[in-house]
């Protein structure tokens, strides 16, 4: 059996406290590894001006394999403002950390499965016309493109003269021509053909080994015609090789009504960064939101897995903590598959559906309650406890 190397990046906020419950439970399901802690977040901006330290970057290049957290990221007025007195005017920049780390060590699919587990009372379900309900099964998986397209980071307020004489030259522009600089903002989107075919072939194997019936790429081709049209013509020609998965293409406005209708008619997804992102939160709301959503980002040669939330700031400073551990684990179960040993990430899976399915530990967003000290006195578990009742099934 092997051994492994894992970067450990708690980050910020929660992302500390869900963190080590994912390696409790790795640990139980017999995953051998290390694990390195890395630094990332938001306290190393405001005090080195590098949300992510070329100490943790040094890290990931030598042992290629990590589990994140969840970090703390704000608009850049606040970004400016909590920047140690001392670097400040030094022209520091803020940006996310993990979407640096996705470009820098070109984790370019960011794979979110999203699966209900029977017996959670937050799934979907649906109204049948003799009046009961149905909880259909969504079972959906994400490749969401995970270093360009609208997030590649290209972006002026007041672009320079170069680049506003470049958009000069398009029709479309005459009408933003005459906007002065600093009420002009502009962000791009880049789609590159390279990638685009990387993120589509991969969803089209993934389809083929796993057995679903479908890809849906969710573009808006009809309006973005370069960038969503690229990823629809390529998704259409490697198409032609998976003769037995179909290709639908359905707008991403359309997807998001017709995910709250009938989910449980998709199987994989195709889209680009962003668009990624909305769909993923979109499909995490039917299984039970974000403490249930896990996600991988999978390169050629690195691998990070974290949840799809964030930080959750107002729950940080809770003790016993509330937070609800599964997505944290999941992505953990996600990274024993990529590692080969899915027999591990399959017992993982099995062991968190026995929990939810018993029902006898809930945290609070299971409950539907409102997030706070007093959702124990309701029957809430303690994050520690929901991954005490995962271990005692492994
Ligand atoms: P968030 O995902 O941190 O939290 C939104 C809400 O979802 C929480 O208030 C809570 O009600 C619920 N929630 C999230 N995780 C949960 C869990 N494990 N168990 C139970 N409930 C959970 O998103 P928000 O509040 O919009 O952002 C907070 C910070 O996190 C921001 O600074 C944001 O930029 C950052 N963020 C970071 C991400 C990352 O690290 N990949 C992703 C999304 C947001
Ligand atoms: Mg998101």
């Amino acid at each position: 059996m092997s051994h492994y190397t894992i970067v450990s990046m708690p980050g910020d906020g929660i992302g500390r406290t869900v963190l080590p419950e994912s390696v409790k439970v790795l640990h139980k399901a017999g995953l051998k590894a290390d694990y390195l802690h890395g630094d990332i977040g938001w306290d190393f901006w405001c005090s080195e001006g590098n949300a992510l330290p070329d100490r943790t970057i040094a890290l990931l290049e030598k042992h290629k394999l990590g589990l994140f957290g969840a970090i703390t990221s704000k608009p850049k007025w606040d970004a400016d403002a909590e920047l140690d007195p001392q670097l400040k005017g030094k022209g520091l920049v803020y940006y996310s950390p993990i979407v640096t780390m996705r470009q820098k060590f070109d984790l370019d699919l960011c794979v979110r499965p999203i699966r209900s587990f029977p017996g959670n009372p937050l799934n979907f379900i649906r109204k049948k016309l003799d009046g009961g309900f149905e909880e259909p099964i969504v079972d959906a998986v994400i490749f969401r493109q995970g270093t360009e397209g609208s997030y590649a980071g290209v972006e002026w307020t007041n672009p320079p003269k170069a680049v506003h004489d470049a958009l000069c030259t398009h029709a479309k522009f005459k009408g933003f021509a005459g906007v002065k600089g600093e009420d002009l903002a502009i962000s791009t989107r880049i789609v590159t053909r390279d990638a685009t075919r990387r993120v589509v072939r991969e969803a089209f194997e993934y389809a083929k080994r796993f057995g679903y019936k479908s890809v849906t790429v969710a573009e808006k081709p009809n309006v973005l015609r370069e960038t969503s049209g690229m990823i629809e013509s390529e998704a259409r020609a490697i198409a032609k090789e998976y003769p037995g998965i179909a290709l639908w293409s359905v707008n991403i406005d359309a997807i998001m009504m017709w995910l709250t209708k009938n989910p449980e008619e998709y199987g994989v997804f195709v889209c680009e960064n962003l668009f990624g992102d909305i769909l993923s939160d979109g499909f995490a709301g039917l299984v039970g939101g974000l403490g249930f959503a896990c996600s991988g980002n999978i390169g050629r040669e690195y691998a990070v897995f974290e949840p799809t939330h964030g930080s959750a700031p107002k729950y940080e400073k809770l003790s016993p903590s509330i937070v609800n551990p599964v997505a944290m684990i999941l992505s953990a179960a996600m990274l024993c598959d990529h590692v080969g040993e899915q027999e591990k990430g399959d017992r993982i899976r099995g062991a968190v559906a026995e929990v939810v399915k018993e029902g006898r530990a809930r945290t609070y967003d299971m409950m539907r309650l409102p997030g706070g000290p007093k959702v124990f006195e309701k029957g809430a578990c303690t994050t520690q406890q929901m991954t005490e009742a995962i271990l005692a099934k492994l």
